[in-house]
């Protein structure tokens, strides 16, 4: 198993793809920090995990340097995973409404930043220390999602500029893009009626559903010294929706028995 020794910061840890990261960290080793907005999760993760929890909003310049301080009291940070976000409806650009669009982009983009330099700065002047940016296909690809891809490839583009910012003071930053992850906010997005799962694994090469599990083992290796030479990439993880997508216009995946 990946050894991780030292404090994890979890942004978004109370639900999802970050409360897997948090299991699968303290598994490794990690003490583990659950940073979200929503309390009552966060507090049930950290007791889970034997970790704490501590409540910002990651969009929130403020909220996210205090949440940073009061952390970094009890001890340095060492990792650093940044897997707050919300999704979006596949809609047109005259149904989504500017003020969601802001919303999206405060969070999924301007929330991941904010807490890489929150976190990354001390981490920088330690000269030690990795950081995941959580990201998602979508951000490699075109989608009917106007402001969630694009704020998904800002996460790949900011990943990327601070790996050759912090590369240098020993800081690695790496990022994973998942595919169709099993987790309550795309449930929540398959009982609306705004994906559909049979179309999800259609074109999935490995024919299913990313399992929260997957991602948060790419996480922990990316964050482990296995990882030591890797800073800037972008992993997917997607049980090859990447490679299966443009079949589409030859009829799609073989179907084999
Ligand atoms: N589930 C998927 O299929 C999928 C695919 C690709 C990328 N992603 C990305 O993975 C990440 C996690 O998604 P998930 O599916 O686990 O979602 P989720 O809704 O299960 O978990 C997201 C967590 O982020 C927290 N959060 C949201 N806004 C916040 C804020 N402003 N400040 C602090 N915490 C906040 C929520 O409280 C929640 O605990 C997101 O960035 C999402 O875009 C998910």
């Amino acid at each position: 198993m990946t050894a991780l020794s030292g404090r994890a910061v979890v942004a978004g840890g109370a639900s999802g793809i970050g409360a897997a990261c948090c299991r699968v960290l303290a598994r490794c080793g990690a003490s583990v920090v659950v940073l979200d907005r929503h309390a009552q999760n966060a507090e049930a993760i950290a007791r889970e995990v034997g970790g704490e929890a501590v409540l910002a909003d990651v969009g929130d310049e403020a909220s996210v340097r205090d949440a940073a301080q009061r952390i970094e009291r009890n001890g340095p940070v060492a990792f650093l995973i940044n897997s707050a976000g919300i999704i979006q409806r596949p809609v047109p650009p005259e149904g989504l409404p500017l003020d969601r669009w802001d919303d999206i982009v405060r969070i999924d983009q301007r929330g991941t930043y904010l807490t890489c330099v929150a976190f990354g700065e001390a981490m920088a002047r330690r000269r030690q220390g990795a950081i995941v940016n959580i990201a998602s296909v979508v951000g490699m690809r075109s989608a009917p999602l106007h402001a969630y891809a694009p704020a998904k490839a800002a996460v790949i583009a900011i990943t990327e500029c601070l790996a050759a910012e912090w590369g240098p003071m020993g800081v690695r930053v790496n990022a994973v893009s998942p595919g169709y992850t099993r987790t309550p906010a795309l449930q929540g997005a398959i009982d609306a009626g705004e994906r559909d799962v049979s179309l999800l694994t259609r074109y999935s090469a490995l024919g299913r559903l990313v399992e929260p599990d997957d991602i948060a083992r790419a996480c922990a290796f990316l964050l482990s010294e296995d990882a030591a030479a890797i800073t800037g990439i972008n992993l997917p993880v997607d049980c090859g929706w990447l490679v299966s997508t443009s079949w589409a216009t030859y009829g799609g995946l073989r179907q084999r028995n």
